[in-house]
């Protein structure tokens, strides 16, 4: 399809610059900031009485709504009920359609609800709203160019941090191909779900087309081992991937698709010639926007000897000035981590660290909320990281020019392949290094994280994900019957 034709359109985008921007977001959001809100399952069924949870705002731990969970009762139910969407593509992405224009006008309550239920900053808030609209209309466009048929009924399981995003990407391929769709949404951000779901419904979506079904992991489970389903769309830790990939093989038909989009240990070097400001800045971005909580976060920064001093100097003062605090307030640039767990898990990680005497900075942190302050720490290379630390985290490292090739290796040795950075201006290393690091995305000389739908396709390779690559041209197929291998493209 020609997806950068004139089907092709931008979703609706603020400059967080300018006031009267900002005054348009502030009217909007601002009637949202104490309502509460509550979820539930939404299934071609009648309501029954859940068992309930309150859902806290991470960083006031105030509560933002309750969420009504889905039972064994209505999964069965869901399962019997969904149906593929046989409607003409056409149709359907004209459904679709309306809901992007359905997202870009409920602006005001998905940004408040993102903040208060996922602790986003208002520019992540958006650059994710933006993100989910993006996928609608990609998805759309794409579906409609689409030749094959629909497998059937997806499981679409999602991570929380994209709750709007990458909810919305998953759902809106398999929708976009004519499947019927389950949503499973992570348990700490059922509420923005439940909101999306409701405009989808109203753009036009049939109710046996989509189901919600919030709860824990053991929703998610059942959906992989119910023969109902034809296919499944994961985005989540690497191990639940593996998890998910052992239950399809001995309850679901040989064949089934997996599309799982994992987890990254992604590194940056950063070269002798680097434009040290422009460095400094992109590290911030990519090492602790959304206080390091995406996939495609750096995790390993390697720094030239020669400049690692005077670098690290400079990176430490930058790191000084990073305010954190609640994300609702447009000074702050780093919320807190999703919950306690994640914070507890993390802080004993850095404990250990400071008992090694490996902690070379660390800021400071609110007491109350889930918050932990952007810390780096020193590590002879990424060979010492076993596993992801999803969280505000840098862990640095230095290489001389003659050790470039093993450092390649152990980037490549550690089996994920996700994001990768480089701040060189030596043109004949960029093309070296990017043809030799087996990672899904490179980034030269910017930040390494937000890539943009239909024009930077996502994803990873190894333990980073099957592919194809989400928002690319390739995803699409993945979701029909046409017998395409995953192959990362
Ligand atoms: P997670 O794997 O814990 O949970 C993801 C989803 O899987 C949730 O909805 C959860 O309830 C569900 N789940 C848990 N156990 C399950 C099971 N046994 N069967 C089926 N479903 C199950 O991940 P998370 O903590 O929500 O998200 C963070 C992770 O996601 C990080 O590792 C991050 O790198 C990864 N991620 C990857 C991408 C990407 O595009 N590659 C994007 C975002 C996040
Ligand atoms: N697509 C998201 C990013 O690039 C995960 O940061």
């Amino acid at each position: 399809p020609d997806l950068f034709g004139p089907a092709r359109r931008n979703s609706r985008g603020w400059d967080l610059t300018h006031a009267p921007d900002l005054d348009e977001i502030e009217t909007a959001r601002a009637p949202y900031r104490t309502t509460t809100a509550s979820a539930a399952p939404l299934i071609a069924a009648e309501a029954r009485p859940h068992r309930q949870q309150p859902v806290l705002n991470p960083a006031t731990r105030a509560k933002v709504g309750t969420v009504h969970l889905a039972s064994d009762i209505d999964i069965a139910v869901a399962l019997k009920a969904a149906r593929p969407w046989q409607t003409p593509a056409r149709d359907r992405a004209a459904v679709l359609h309306r809901a992007a224009g359905l997202y870009e006008e409920n602006f005001g309550p998905l940004l408040a609800l993102l903040t208060r239920e996922a602790g986003k900053t208002l520019p992540d808030a958006v650059g994710e709203l933006r993100e989910a609209v993006d996928f609608l209309r990609y998805y759309a466009n794409a579906g409609e160019a689409a030749q094959d048929p629909a497998r059937g009924v997806f499981a679409c399981i999602s991570p929380w941090n994209f709750p709007l995003a990458i909810f919305t990407g998953q759902i809106a391929a398999a929708l976009a191909a004519g499947n019927g769709v389950l949503a499973k949404p992570a348990e700490q951000t059922p509420l923005i779900a439940h909101d999306a779901v409701r405009l989808l419904h109203k753009a036009g979506v049939p109710k046996t087309a989509l189901q919600l079904l919030p709860g824990n992991g053991t929703v998610g489970a059942a959906l992989t081992c119910a023969p109902q389903v034809q296919g499944v769309a994961f985005t989540g830790a690497t191990e639940t991937a593996r998890i998910i990939r052992r239950a399809m093989a001995t309850h679901l038909s040989p064949g089934t698709p997996l599309i799982a989009e994992t987890g990254g240990l992604n590194a940056m070097i950063v070269d002798s010639t680097a434009l040290p400001e422009q460095a400094v800045a992109d590290i911030l971005a990519s090492a602790f926007q959304s206080s390091g909580q995406r996939c495609s976060a750096l995790r390993c920064l390697y720094l030239q000897e020669d400049i690692a001093e005077p670098f690290q100097k400079m990176l430490f003062g930058a790191m000084a000035e990073l305010h954190l605090g609640d994300p609702w307030n447009l000074s702050t640039d780093l919320g807190p981590l999703i919950d306690a767990d994640a914070r507890s898990r993390i802080a004993a990680y850095i404990a250990t660290a400071r008992a090694r005497d490996r902690v070379l900075w660390q800021g400071l942190a609110p007491e109350t909320g889930h918050f932990l302050p952007p810390t780096a720490l020193k590590v002879s290379g990424i060979k010492e990281m076993a596993q992801e630390i999803f969280g505000p985290v840098l862990h640095i490292a230095t290489y001389r020019t003659e050790d470039l090739d093993k450092v390649i290796a152990d980037i490549n040795a550690t089996g994920y392949g996700l994001t990768f950075g480089l701040h060189s201006r030596i043109d004949g290393r960029v093309q070296n290094l990017a043809d030799r690091l087996a990672v899904g995305n490179i980034y030269v000389n910017r930040n390494q994280i937000g890539a943009i739908v239909g024009s930077q396709p996502f994803g990873g390779e190894g333990l980073s994900g099957t592919g194809p690559k989400a928002g690319g041209p390739r995803y699409l197929a993945r979701f029909t019957t046409r017998a395409t291998p995953p192959d990362n493209g």
